[in-house]
């Protein structure tokens, strides 16, 4: 069953997304070489106390910290800790916030100094794919619509999408109905999504195959082909005028 939300609640959530997003430029503007995914973390999870929310990962299943930072061929799901990082490293940030009982999920992948021109492109296909999702969202519409419009921008660069991990309905829990695939199968075809749905629309897309494989941590999800992925997050509402972008700074 599909929660729809009223605008009352959308701006609870959107007061969520704003700290996300807040959160997500400050590890934009602080990722350099030297510097460790666990010292970010501890930044990041800071900044969302500071402004009076809960880190919504951290005890989720038991995972361990605020952020979820995944570099190179890792695609989510990385855990903070004693890496640093590195010149030319593709490193994307996944974080969720609570407030006053709303979520808001959000995620971007952002350069460690100087990458290479295959990075860039990767990561760019990846942001623009999440827009041309986000495009399509107007009340009413079918999922399969806004599945396939990622699925198609994303292939048509050349670039794989990941199927074992999906977007998702989102509001007073992180994980909501529906599933939010980033690839068109005929069952989404058929599900609507009335004005008031909020999703966290998430591709995670790989240079090379679709595959990926979870590390021995249990958490760490890499490419099986070890080629680079990238992962671009919104939390999203669709509204009678469209689509109403959560996560952002200040709107
Ligand atoms: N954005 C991811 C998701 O929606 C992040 C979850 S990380 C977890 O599933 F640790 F909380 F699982
Ligand atoms: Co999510």
């Amino acid at each position: 069953m599909i929660v729809r939300r009223s605008s009352r609640e959308i701006e609870c959530m959107r007061e969520a997304g704003r700290i996300v997003a807040e959160v997500l430029a400050m590890c934009g503007r602080t990722a350099a070489p030297g510097l460790t995914t666990e010292d970010l973390d501890r930044e990041a999870e800071a900044l969302i106390c500071k402004r009076g929310g809960t880190p919504l990962f951290k005890g989720y299943r038991g995972y361990p910290k605020s952020l979820c930072t995944s570099v190179n061929e890792e695609v989510v799901h990385g855990i903070p800790g004693p890496r640093a990082l590195k010149e030319g490293d593709l490193l994307s940030v996944d974080v969720g916030v609570r407030l006053n009982g709303y979520c808001g999920d959000a995620a971007v992948t952002v350069p460690v100094g100087r990458i290479s021109p295959e990075a860039r492109a990767l990561s760019d296909a990846c942001r623009e794919a999440l827009d041309a999702g986000i495009a399509t969202l107007e009340p009413g519409m079918r999922l399969g619509t806004l599945c396939r419009a990622i699925q198609e921008f994303v292939e048509a660069r050349g670039y794989s999408v990941v199927r074992k991990y999906t977007g998702h309905g989102i509001g007073r829990e992180m994980h909501e109905e529906p599933q939010v695939p980033n690839f068109f199968t005929r069952a989404m075809g058929d599900v609507a999504l009335p004005e008031g749905t909020v999703l966290a629309i998430e591709p995670m897309i790989n240079a090379g195959k679709a595959d990926v494989e979870v590390l021995s941590n249990g958490w760490t999800v890499v490419t099986r082909d070890r080629s680079l992925s990238a992962h671009f997050e919104h939390t999203v509402a669709i509204t009678k005028n469209g689509p109403d972008i959560l996560t952002l700074e200040r709107t």
